[in-house]
């Protein structure tokens, strides 16, 4: 179904590409609220370039979307546009220039970071992170639990980015192969079996960031009651209050950057 055109100011379309659902809405980016109801399209398999960038146009055709769009995308995006990693999509994402293929095929201004990243800006300015989205804020970690672990690392309300926080090694293992969301439902873990290996993911990046503030988001930020009293950590710690939305309303505030 072809959705009405949405008035492009101060809209974007948000993207947010992850390793098992692509979801989009158009974002009021002053106000932080999506302006429609966001569309999930599950991510192809294998998740290679070209069949992720025809579910792109299909979004994109969806609202016929004329104004800009920002992109989340779960890989490192460094500032020439070009995917340098990624954990959970095809390696064949490697070296190429998500900004520009979007833009040629859309002829869209389009901006691409990474979905932690996109997410982390999102909570900042809108939502958990507010209060630290300042000078003096401090330092605060982001960390996306969902198909791996993203992060977003934060320092008086500067994103430092790219931080790949998700694949330091615990226990001999890249961390987001014991303690990513989609673990738990791999391995059937109890959500106290999980939220312990999740206490000691943040309890070993706490040691390399001494964050002020951990917000976690991710789809499972909605169920923090199950395993939030399982983390001990010294920082303060919340659920990302924008739940799984912050990743689209983030990457359209990257247009912003
Ligand atoms: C990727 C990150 C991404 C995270 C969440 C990790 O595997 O390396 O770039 O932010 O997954 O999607």
């Amino acid at each position: 179904m072809v959705k009405k055109n949405i008035d492009v100011e101060p809209g974007v379309l948000g993207i947010d590409i992850g390793g098992t659902g692509i979801k989009a809405a158009p974002v009021d980016i002053m106000k932080g609220f999506l302006l429609d109801e966001r569309f999930r399209i599950a991510t192809p398999q294998p998740p290679k370039p070209a069949a992720i960038f025809s579910v792109l146009e299909e979004l994109i055709e969806r609202w016929k979307w004329q104004g800009r769009i920002g992109c989340g995308f779960p890989g490192v995006i460094k500032c020439d546009g070009n995917v340098h990693f990624t954990a959970n999509l095809s390696q064949e994402w490697i070296g190429i220039n998500v900004q520009k293929a979007i833009e040629s095929t859309s002829s869209r201004k389009v901006v691409a970071i990474n979905d932690a990243d996109s997410a982390g800006l999102a909570e900042m300015k809108f939502g958990a992170g507010r209060k630290h989205n300042c000078h003096g804020g401090g330092v605060v970690l982001m960390i996306t639990l969902g198909t791996g672990i993203g992060t977003a690392l934060f320092v008086d309300g500067h994103l430092v980015s790219n931080t790949e926080l998700g694949h330091i090694e615990i226990d001999g293992k890249d961390a987001e192969r014991r303690a990513a969301a989609s673990r738990r439902k791999r391995e059937g873990l109890s959500w106290k079996k999980w939220g312990e290996r999740v206490n000691k993911y943040l309890q070993a990046v706490e040691k390399l960031v001494s964050p002020d503030l951990f917000i976690i988001g991710g789809g499972v930020s909605k169920h923090s009651d199950k395993f939030f009293e399982y983390l001990d950590v010294t920082a303060d710690i919340a659920p990302a209050e924008m739940l799984n939305n912050a990743g689209i309303v983030g990457a359209a505030l990257a247009v912003e950057l």
